[in-house]
């Protein structure tokens, strides 16, 4: 048994995430943690909601709520989200925890002490009728290349044009509007991560089993034109965590709070003190999975990402854990991903493109979207969610075999000798072979489960389902009961069991479903096919069952056709 400790990036605080985002990361981890729970491991998966920043004040305006208010609603709303679609986190904290505060704030005075942290001046855009610094994004203007009136500091909506603040014609704060605008000189604390530029290097360079799209991109950032940068880790801005040491305050910078991307990592520590506190346990039930020298050295840790995350998890954060001079643990493996398309273009959230989870779940159940996006997962290329695609794979692989094995046999078994196991006959050569095949494919499918390989694996399970079907196709328990009743049975006793085995493996893709099918087998046993052939003799002759409902109804042309004109256009 090992000790495994699972992080999937956290989803910002600023909206309901679309169906890409979910594929990107938590889904991917939930798959894993539930493959590893099942495998007997102890497992630590963390989430939580991201909600610092520029974006979750901008968002908190746009829904005119004070910003903690808006952030704890929207943290309601995504956990509510998370467990409709059955993400198995052992907790799923908030970056605006306490817990995060002290932490970052600890983090820092670390880094001070190790003198990784230099103060520097910098001129910023001021707004004396806010009281504030105002961040690029916050001043609005004319834009000098196009005229549109409503260009932000940073970027001109209209004409796409890079900016910056002191180009704009007639600024004014997006908060109030004032003009009343001026430049001044303001400190911020920059990361020195080119001082680490070495030490990150060696350990990037250790990490022998890390696929390349992920080390690609570290080594472009640690190497490329003028090297790893320093990074400013404070903003101008209210809602954050203040900038302090984790023993005084931080002399010259009163009224500034952290980066988001300084502190959000750093939650995936502090959601993890927030599991034990939650679960009245203490600093050390936290400690073994995050602290060497408290019990984490052998555990294994793996992130789960969307590929624009990888920079910062593999070069800021892994500065801010080494250069605490503490012994934290350090990621072993990062599992990343590509972008997943809707029809034809980009999913996106700033335009209200494609389908959020909310959406999602207003139509179908989790296991039909898990089972999708994880077979079709964006692991060596981008890929693409079509209502067409959607509809033939969800039916023909959840329809027509796995759910039409179950009722088939179940129905059939119901007809011709009641609803408990039969007994009698002995199984036969096609069995055997059928064993044989199944115990190959299973070999295959915890092989692929381990490497993280999520296609792969939605295929093998696919595969040993298909088996499933083909046997039972060619054994015709139907027609044999006419001539051999007892062979019927033993066949019959063995596609029961066979269904116990699929919900057992099939359990970390579909939950629900296999839910269902451990219910209408009276089944409570979780435990493992290690051994197919004892697997499938383990519920005994005479255990009675109940006929389950249609495990997954099809989805018809007529419900695609509505939901594609439905979901065709922008969210507003
Ligand atoms: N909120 C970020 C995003 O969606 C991810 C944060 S991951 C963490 O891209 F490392 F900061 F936790
Ligand atoms: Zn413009």
């Amino acid at each position: 048994m090992a000790r495994i400790l699972i992080t999937s990036a956290l989803p910002y605080i600023n909206g309901i995430k679309h169906l890409g985002n979910l594929v990107g990361s938590q889904l991917p981890a939930d798959l894993y943690a539930r493959y590893m729970r099942a495998r007997g491991h102890e497992v630590m998966f963390i989430c939580a909601t991201d909600e610092h920043g520029t974006p979750a004040e901008l968002a908190a305006a746009k829904a005119k709520k004070p910003v903690a208010e808006y952030c704890a609603e929207m943290h309601e709303v995504q956990a509510d989200l998370a467990a409709g679609f059955r993400l198995s986190f052992d907790h799923f904290g908030r970056s605006s925890s306490p817990e995060n505060h002290k932490l970052t704030q600890h983090m820092a005075g670390r880094l001070k002490a190790a003198g990784l942290i230099s103060e520097v001046d910098e001129k910023q855009v001021y707004s004396i009728a806010d009281g504030r610094f105002l961040p690029d994004r916050y001043i609005e203007g004319t834009c000098p290349n196009c005229g549109y009136e409503r260009a932000r500091g940073d970027q001109c909506e209209n004409c796409t044009k890079q900016l910056d603040p002191t180009d704009l014609i007639n600024p004014r704060s997006a908060i109030s509007g004032s003009n009343d605008l001026e430049v001044r000189e303001t400190k911020h604390l920059f990361l020195r991560q080119k001082a680490m530029r070495d030490q990150l290097r060696d350990w990037i360079k250790s990490k022998k089993d890390w696929p390349i799209l992920t080390t690609s991109i570290a080594l472009k950032w640690l190497d490329d034109g003028d090297g790893l940068q320093d990074r400013g880790i404070t903003r101008d801005l209210d809602w954050g965590i203040p900038v302090k040491d984790g023993q005084a305050d931080w002399p010259g910078m009163e009224g500034k709070v952290f980066y988001v991307w300084f502190d959000a990592p750093i939650e995936y520590i502090a959601a993890t003190a927030e599991w034990a506190h939650a679960n009245g346990l203490g600093d050390e039930a936290w400690e073994r999975w995050w602290r060497t020298d408290k019990g984490a050295e052998d555990v294994r840790y793996i992130e789960f990402m969307g590929k624009d995350n990888v920079p910062f998890h593999t070069l800021s954060f892994p500065a801010t854990l080494m250069g605490s001079g503490e012994p934290w643990k350090l990621v072993d493996y990062i599992k990343s991903f590509n972008y997943l398309n809707y029809d034809g273009g980009q999913f996106s959230t700033s335009q209200g493109r494609g389908v959020f989870m909310d959406q999602a779940l207003s139509i179908l159940p989790p296991d039909f979207w898990r089972w999708w996006l994880l077979s079709h997962a964006p692991e060596s290329s981008d890929s693409e969610f079509t209502w067409e695609n959607f509809q033939a794979s969800v039916n023909k692989d959840l329809a027509d075999v796995l759910g039409n094995l179950v009722s088939r046999v179940t129905k059939f078994c119901r007809s011709k000798f009641g609803e408990a196991v039969p007994e009698g006959g002995t199984l036969g050569p096609r069995e055997e072979k059928l064993v044989a095949d199944l115990t190959e494919r299973l070999r295959a499918y915890e092989g692929f489960m381990e490497a993280m390989e999520v296609r792969k694996s939605s295929a093998e399970l696919r595969a040993l389902w298909v088996l499933g079907n083909e046997y039972l196709q060619e054994a015709a328990p139907w027609s044999t009961f006419k001539t051999d009743p007892e062979l019927a049975a033993a066949q019959v006793r063995l596609a029961l069991n066979l269904i116990r085995l699929y919900a057992v493996v099939s359990q970390p893709f579909i939950p629900d479903a296999a839910q269902a099918m451990m219910a209408a087998l009276n089944c409570t046993d979780w435990s493992w096919p290690e051994d197919v052939g004892a697997a499938l003799s383990m519920l005994p002759a005479g255990h009675a069952f109940t006929t389950p409902e249609v495990l997954f109804a099809k989805i018809t042309d007529e419900a695609r056709e509505d939901w594609q004109t439905r979901f065709a256009g922008i969210r507003t």
